[in-house]
């Protein structure tokens, strides 16, 4: 029998531990990509493309009950529409190893590639193989529509891999680290040479705006404001929308990190304030 790799249930390979807000996280994502392939399915895009820069090894466990839920590279794989194409990246091999004997068993398998290195490199390949398709001359046909989730654990994920990202027509969802930055700032401050926080912001304005903010909740504030700045120069909407985005908090009610997302358009705007209105608890937020 058929082990159930697609399915949110233990099958004996490689899990990730995850805590509630995870869970959370990865609930936005679902419904977002319901919404999103449900509405561009059928529109005149070339291709429609998923693009997963930190994938994991596709399932989670929850730390507290054991329950299993699936990693943001199969909730994209096992949607009612497809995507056409899907790009899996991680810099471990464990993971990609049990993402694709996972993915193996989907019948979009022969849609999927998967990239086993550091994704600030990887991105060059992905929107390469991007542009060959859109260069196809077919009549009617708008370039790809690309999604990437961008799910790193810290500051991983470079600025200039959004910026190389955002050439192309491709809606982001972002987990911009509080956390990483509250606990690093200190340190990375004191260093002339160039951290992984300017290249997280992809300059050094950060450096003024903390040594000049009073308090560090105010500095937070700033620096988000900064981050949406910088996607709003590359042409994404909405820099006026920090207010908005869901803010992942531990249990001691510490933040932990933002869900930032950006789209070049309103329409998907509006669909990701459809889906962010209320939580996974089914608790509905106040904009
Ligand atoms: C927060 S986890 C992603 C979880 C995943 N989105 C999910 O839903 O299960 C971050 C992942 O990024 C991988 N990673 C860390 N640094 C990376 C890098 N520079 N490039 C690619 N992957 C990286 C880690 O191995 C880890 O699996």
């Amino acid at each position: 029998m058929d082990k159930p790799y697609l399915e949110a249930q233990d099958d004996g390979l490689l899990m990730r531990p995850m805590k509630d807000w995870a869970a959370e996280k990865l609930d936005y994502l679902e419904r977002y990509l319901d919404m999103f392939t449900t509405a561009m399915r059928n529109k005149k895009w070339r291709a429609l493309n998923y693009i997963d820069l930190f994938a994991g090894p596709g399932k989670c466990q929850h730390e507290n009950n054991n329950n299993v839920q699936l990693g943001s590279p199969l909730l994209a794989l096992t949607r009612k529409k497809a995507f056409d194409h899907y790009f899996f990246i991680d810099l471990d091999p464990d993971n990609i190893q049990a993402l694709q004997q996972r993915c193996s068993q989907s019948p979009y398998a022969d849609r999927i590639q998967y990239f086993r290195k550091d994704c600030n490199e990887a991105v060059h390949c992905i929107t390469e193989e991007i542009q060959r398709i859109n260069k196809r001359y077919i009549e009617d046909l708008w370039p790809c529509l690309n999604l990437a989730f961008l799910d790193p654990e810290g500051l991983e994920l470079d600025w200039e891999t959004v910026e190389t990202l955002a050439q192309l027509r491709t809606d982001l969802v972002i987990h911009y680290s509080q956390m990483g930055l509250q606990r690093y700032m200190p340190i990375a401050i004191e260093d002339p040479n160039e951290t992984s926080i300017d290249r997280f912001f992809g300059c050094r304005d950060w450096r003024n705006i903390y040594k000049q903010s009073q308090d560090n909740s105010r500095a937070y504030g700033e620096l988000l404001n900064l981050y949406q700045r910088n996607l709003y120069n590359l042409g994404y909407k909405g820099k006026d929308e920090v207010g908005r985005l869901p803010l992942m908090r531990n249990t001691k009610n510490a933040p932990l990190y933002y869900l930032v997302y950006a789209s070049k358009s309103d329409l998907g705007k509006k669909f990701w304030h459809e889906v962010t209105k209320r939580n996974v608890y089914g608790q509905q937020r106040l904009f």
